[in-house]
């Protein structure tokens, strides 16, 4: 996958994040949404890949826009071939409400890199380099502590666990009381979350609990640039997403995934914030103009980069959306 690919796709996340971060705070959650989609889709027809969204905004029934097979970028004949996952507001409850952590992500890989996710849930566990081979997603949370504090070499207490708070959380969140650590609760933003395990100033060390399967081809595109480990297994709320998942090609529902086969060979992940987060700034909007912060990695090198953008709409409108 060619390497100038990494700051074009900057480009896409930033508008997809310009676009939503007007939104913040206005408590309109399918604006923001719909900013970012439309922002981020036109952003992809300047990217010379032939591109095919793998993990998007859903079915092609369902939306209108980065669908799943839809086919984006420049589509030059001479334009790798691409798979794409992609979630333009990761956070869309978090951006109306003004909070932390939502972003706008892409991750690209080889044709058949992703798991063709359906947009069901998975149970996951994430972890940074530090404490990769040392959790197991059949293990009890106890367990896994324990096993991760030894890899840190930190004391069990001084572990911290992040899980989204939700009701079907309540005996994970105890299991994790017991052993002393601490928790961190949040309210959505399960990508940013597994990433900031692998990020030692967001004091984060493990990621807990169900969550979107599709966030956890996200993450695990991310976790790979950068050595984390995600486990997930998908989680199944009826029938009909189990026929979903089989329609999507996978035939054993009950399959644990490791890092890699969620996220296959070269992958190269990007993001922007679009509000503020543990590792990322959001959109700060000047007088001329905006800053965004992104980060930008890639598997084949490990490479990983911080870009702040400074962007001045007196020289180019800020993208539509
Ligand atoms: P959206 O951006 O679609 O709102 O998703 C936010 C999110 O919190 C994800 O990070 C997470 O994986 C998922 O929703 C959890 O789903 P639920 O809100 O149904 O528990």
């Amino acid at each position: 996958m060619d390497r100038n690919l990494a700051l074009e796709v900057v480009r896409v996340t930033e508008a997809a994040a310009l676009s939503a971060s007007r939104w913040m705070g206005r408590g309109d959650e399918t604006s923001a949404d719909q900013a970012a989609v439309t922002a981020m889709r036109e952003a992809f027809s300047s990217v010379a890949m032939r591109g095919t969204v793998v993990i998007g905004e859903g079915e092609r029934d369902e939306a209108p826009m980065l669908y799943i097979g839809e086919k984006v970028g420049r589509s030059a004949n001479s334009d790798p071939e691409i798979d794409i996952a992609l979630d333009p507001l990761e956070g869309t409850t978090i951006t109306a409400h003004g909070g932390s952590n939502a972003l706008a992500v892409i991750a690209f890989a080889e044709r058949g890199g992703f798991l063709h996710a359906p947009d069901t849930y998975m149970n996951k566990i994430a972890v940074g380099p530090g404490g990769r081979g040392a959790v197991d997603l059949d293990a009890s949370p106890q367990d896994n502590i324990r096993k991760l504090a030894k890899a840190l070499g930190k004391d069990q207490r001084d572990v911290t666990a992040i899980i989204l708070d939700r009701p079907r959380h309540k005996d994970l969140i105890e299991k994790v009381r017991s052993t002393g650590a601490r928790i961190r609760l949040i309210r959505d933003g399960d990508v940013s979350a597994a990433i900031a395990t692998c990020f030692p100033e967001t004091g984060i060390d493990i990621l807990f609990g169900i969550g979107g399967a599709p966030e956890g081809v996200l993450a695990a595109a991310a976790l790979r640039c950068v050595e984390g480990e995600i486990q997930g297994r998908l989680e199944f709320r009826n029938d009909e997403e189990k026929a979903r998942a089989k329609k999507m090609g996978i035939s054993d529902l009950a399959k644990k995934y490791t890092t890699e086969e969620l996220a296959k060979g070269n992958v190269m992940f990007a993001a922007t914030g679009v509000t503020d987060g543990d590792f990322l700034k959001g959109v700060r909007y000047t007088a001329t103009g905006a800053v965004t912060h992104s980060v930008v990695m890639r598997s084949a090198t490990r490479t990983l980069r911080f870009i702040e953008g400074r962007h001045h709409f007196e020289h180019k409108a800020p993208p539509k959306g």
